[in-house]
């Protein structure tokens, strides 16, 4: 019997305008008509595969198999208590798993783990974060939120901010802004956490304009969104700490127009005040919502082709 080829989500790249409006629609009618996808994918299984901590992305995964009536299989912290302590390879855990469930979720600290777990896995392979590398689906999540505010991807100014070097969200997220026309893109970091020249090629060969700067100031009045981020201490080396936090607070908000949206992945560390939480342009708890819907929407489409 020749195995079905799994449709994987892997990396942004493989979006197109297309495919991003055919998943924004499915999560829209997702919302609209909860009742009609609530079984939609009943007996089957969603293997959570995490090892690194996440709190949203495999809750938010978990919650969207369930509430699509699949059911849950985890591995909350796979690095310290699967087989990879014992020394297995990445790829046989993939194989085992293959036989249990029906799409695998899978995070991990490689930068490469996603491709590799997909060349030999024969279900679905969804990327919830790769390292320094890249996170999809938080990605796809973002820009529905943006599209919830904006309406539109065209001609919008956005500022990425924080680590753009490790940060695998915006490595993702400009991506997928580069698909539209007439996109300007500004990176506020520290000299140390820019972002990396793949990335900023990638802008280029998309006419997508990059502007690097190092001060909320420098970024105009009238930006559409600002996705914040916090600095990844845990992929840095030592002394890391000592690096400028760009931290927004109520008055570095004031310099902005009331259509400035914020944006953050989360988990927030200091680098958003809490003074602004109830400021309306402050949206990082509704976009973390948001993942339950678009992740709901992934595994409908990948596992009812
Ligand atoms: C992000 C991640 O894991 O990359 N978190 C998330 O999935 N929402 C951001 C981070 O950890 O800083």
């Amino acid at each position: 019997m020749t195995r079905k080829t799994p449709k994987n989500i892997i990396s942004t790249d493989q979006f197109s305008r297309e495919s991003l409006e055919d998943l924004f629609l499915l999560t829209d009618d997702i919302i609209a008509n909860p009742a009609k996808y609530a079984k939609m994918l009943d007996g089957k299984i969603v293997s959570t595969l995490f090892y690194e901590p996440s709190t949203r992305t495999r809750l938010s995964f978990e919650s969207a198999a369930c509430r699509l009536g699949a059911s849950v299989i985890s591995t909350e912290n796979a690095r310290e208590v699967s087989s990879a302590v014992k020394g297995e390879t990445l790829q046989d855990t993939i194989r085992v798993v293959n036989g249990y469930a029906d799409a695998i979720v899978m995070r991990h600290s490689d930068v490469d783990s996603a491709e590799i777990a997909a060349s030999v896995s024969s279900v679905p392979i969804l990327n919830a974060g790769a390292g320094s590398g890249e996170h999809p689906t938080q990605a796809l999540l973002d820009m529905y939120t943006i599209r919830q505010k904006k309406g539109d991807f065209n001609g919008l100014k956005v500022a990425i901010s924080g680590d753009l070097l490790k940060g695998r969200t915006v490595h993702s997220l400009v991506k997928l802004l580069s698909l539209y026309d007439s996109v300007t893109i500004y990176g506020l970091s520290h000299k140390l956490l820019k972002l990396p020249q793949s990335y900023v090629d990638f802008m280029k060969e998309h006419d997508t304009k990059y502007i690097p700067c190092s001060e909320f100031t420098d970024l105009p009045a009238d930006l559409d969104i600002i996705y914040h981020t916090r600095t990844q201490l845990e992929r840095l080396e030592s002394g890391a700490e000592k690096i400028k936090e760009y931290i927004i607070d109520k008055k570095v908000m004031s310099q902005f127009s009331p259509e400035t949206y914020l944006l953050h992945p989360l988990p927030r560390i200091k680098e958003i005040a809490p003074e602004g939480d109830d400021d309306p342009r402050a949206i990082y708890f509704e976009q973390a919502h948001n993942g339950v819907k678009i992740r709901m929407a992934l595994l409908a489409q990948v596992l009812t082709r």
